[in-house]
């Protein structure tokens, strides 16, 4: 594996938002494994403090959901980071209920976190790749469900449908000096699912239903987010990418484990 190449003439760092936990901390430590500096953006401030100190990098604390202080904070980490080469939008939230349950607020919140946290953090950071040199590479982690929808996840699965709109549209409208990509994952094993995943019967559901009859992992999430950011990846703008043991091709069966899901957990 060759060290994360840059592109000609950029220089710079790589912020990733939600990085202090599951996804976003596999992609930090994968990053300055492979020689490029880090800015672990959290809202949890101990959480970032952790995974920056960890990777040699440094940590930025912000709530994507508040487009001012996340314009602010990867403004500050191009600073400290020398430049903006990538940026990897992997903060995320979802819940699981009936669809009629969902109040405003939490349609909202769903949204402003998984949408508008991407998109802002999108529009504050091409500029600053701009003027790093030759240009950069952004990833948007979106979700199998939003190119299925899931029972239970009516709101997230639209914001990571949007989300992977957006990246299409990002790529358009950046090119040619910025790549616009997204990952959508199947079942990974991070904190955010360890209460189906922990779950016994859950998780050899989940298992049953997916070709490659087990979880993904976020080191294996990882490996292609930073393939994305590297230069390996150069001709490659505008796709979502989906990294789910093949759990899409199984779609009946799936829906019938996450309405079992529903069931236990909503
Ligand atoms: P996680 O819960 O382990 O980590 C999420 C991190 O994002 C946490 O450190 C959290 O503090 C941070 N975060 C959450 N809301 C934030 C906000 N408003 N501002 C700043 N930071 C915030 O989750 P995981 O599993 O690593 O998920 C990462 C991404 O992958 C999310 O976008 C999620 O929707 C997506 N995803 C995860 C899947 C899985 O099975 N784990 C499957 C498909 C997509």
């Amino acid at each position: 594996m060759t060290a994360l190449p840059l592109a000609d003439g950029s220089t710079g760092g790589v912020i990733v938002t939600g990085g202090g936990s599951g996804i976003g901390a596999a992609v930090c430590r994968q990053l300055a494994a492979e020689g490029s500096t880090v800015g672990v953006l959290d809202r949890n401030p101990a959480a970032a403090e952790q995974i920056a100190e960890e990777v040699g990098g440094v940590a930025l604390i912000a709530n994507v959901a508040d487009s001012a202080a996340l314009a602010a904070e990867v403004q500050r980490g191009a600073e400290l980071l020398g430049g903006l080469r990538g940026l990897v939008n992997n903060a995320g939230i979802g819940n699981l209920k009936g669809f009629e349950s969902y109040t405003d607020a939490e349609i909202n919140l769903i949204f402003a976190v998984n949408f508008s946290g991407t998109y802002s953090a999108i529009r504050a950071a091409a500029p600053l790749m701009r003027a790093s040199g030759a240009g950069g590479s952004i990833v948007n982690v979106a979700s199998v469900s939003g190119v299925r929808p899931t029972r239970g996840e009516a709101p997230y699965s639209a914001a990571k449908a949007a989300v992977i709109s957006l990246s299409q549209a990002a790529a358009l409208e950046l090119a040619p000096q910025i790549r616009v990509n997204s990952v959508s994952p199947g079942f990974i094993r991070t904190p955010l699912n360890e209460v189906l995943a922990g779950d016994d019967h859950m998780r050899s559901q989940i298992e049953h239903g997916t070709p490659l009859e087990r979880l993904g992992t976020a080191e294996e999430v990882s490996e292609l987010i930073v393939f994305l950011l590297s230069d390996r990846s150069a001709y490659l703008t505008g796709q979502n990418l989906v990294l789910d043991g093949g759990s899409l091709l199984n779609s009946a069966q799936m829906d019938s484990v996450l309405g079992t899901m529903l069931d236990l957990y909503s």
